[in-house]
């Protein structure tokens, strides 16, 4: 019977993998927008999830952009960022949770990935997303979590950055980060920026007023035009714009640090042209990077004297992720269909 339903399971794996197939050559004719919306809507239907589950080679394909499913593959990929002088930031993989219990398992191994990191004496801090730890069941749960966490990312010196999702988790996220931060005073916790959405800019505002630890990204997810840019050229704008105000005089008054999350040269050297004209230190900010993507760039900036931060996903919930990534540059799409022919 198990064997069966395996079998189902494959077959129809095999069958959505022809229908995207068959489906990309008609959406590269429409439009890269269109291909990246498809893919984007991909990497949130569970029919993708459970279809790339079964096949072995979408797994294969996932190693390129994910540390591994375990700890110890996450804190061995780690050690090596480290040792090519790199920091890390540690991704447990996995979002949008149902059930109170997945949000409670999700937390104990962030928790005890604080442990790991201690014990190895890792360069390494932990980003998460809220939605794991139960935003979407109930605030007050992943409230909850993120309490357990920060307490013991703070015994241990550490600390945590919570990742942006969907626009409309914006307000929950931002609340949930300063009950942290000036309810329950924790001061290792940080957040994330999207350029891509509209409201940015008075976020930004507010942020900078209130010294915090941002990382600053383009965004990753598909926004109604109510929302976000949809022309890249506005995105990429508002990021440099994001980034001088972030790094603006003011800003490192009061405390800002900023991570400047994108493996896009123009926004790199444009963030740079800022950082030298203003005469900006090089512990003032740093580069941050996604693990597999643009390593000849992070190596780039670690020989010119920049701080660079590498985002290491790791867990058996790759699929989400991957399907992003392939999104992001539908170049790698074809990577990912010539290792489905490979053995
Ligand atoms: P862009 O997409 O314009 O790409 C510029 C160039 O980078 C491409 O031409 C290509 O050369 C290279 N590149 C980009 N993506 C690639 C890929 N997948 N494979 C291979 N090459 C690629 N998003 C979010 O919504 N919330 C979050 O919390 C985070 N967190 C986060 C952390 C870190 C450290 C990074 C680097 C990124 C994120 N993101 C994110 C993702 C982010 O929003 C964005 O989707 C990606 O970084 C891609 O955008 P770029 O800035 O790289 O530019």
């Amino acid at each position: 019977m198990a064997e069966r339903k395996e079998e189902g399971r494959r077959i129809w794996a095999y069958l959505s993998i022809l229908g995207i197939l068959l489906a990309i050559p008609i959406l590269i004719l429409n439009g890269e927008q269109w291909l990246k919306r498809f893919l984007i809507y991909l990497s949130q239907a569970s029919w993708g999830r459970g279809a790339a589950r079964s096949l072995p080679l979408a797994k294969k394909v996932a190693q390129r952009f994910v540390a591994g499913e375990s700890i110890d593959e996450a804190m061995a990929a780690s050690r090596v960022i480290n040792n090519h002088g790199m920091s890390v930031t540690l991704d447990y993989l996995g979002e949008s949770v149902t059930e109170p219990e997945e949000a409670r398992s999700a937390r104990d191994e962030i928790l005890s990935l604080f442990d790991q990191i201690d014990r190895l004496k890792l360069d390494a801090n932990v980003s998460i997303k809220l939605t794991q730890l139960g935003l979407r069941i109930d605030p007050g749960l992943a409230l909850d979590n993120m309490q357990q966490i920060m307490s013991r990312a703070a015994s241990y010196n550490n600390r945590v950055r919570i990742d942006m999702e969907e626009s409309d988790l914006v307000d929950s996220t931002l609340d949930i980060y300063r009950i942290l931060k000036y309810e329950n005073k924790f001061d290792n916790v940080g957040i994330v920026i999207q350029s891509y959405l509209y409201r940015s800019e008075q976020d930004v505002r507010r942020l900078i007023s209130e010294g915090a630890w941002i990382r600053l990204c383009k965004g990753a997810y598909a926004e109604p035009p109510e929302a976000a840019f949809a022309d890249k050229d506005d995105t990429d704008s508002s990021y440099l714009n994001l980034t001088r105000m972030m790094l603006s005089p003011e800003a490192r008054e009061n405390g800002v640090y900023l991570g400047i999350a994108t493996h896009d040269e123009k926004m790199i050297n444009g963030a740079l042209q800022y950082i030298r004209d203003q005469e900006i230190q090089t512990n003032e900010f740093e580069f941050q990077m996604l693990y597999g993507i643009r390593r000849g760039l992070q190596v780039e900036l670690i020989r010119k004297g920049y701080q660079v931060r590498i985002y290491v996903p790791y867990g058996a919930a790759w699929y989400p992720y991957l399907v992003r990534r392939l999104a992001e540059r539908p170049a790698n799409l074809w990577f990912f269909v010539s290792n489905l022919f490979k053995n």
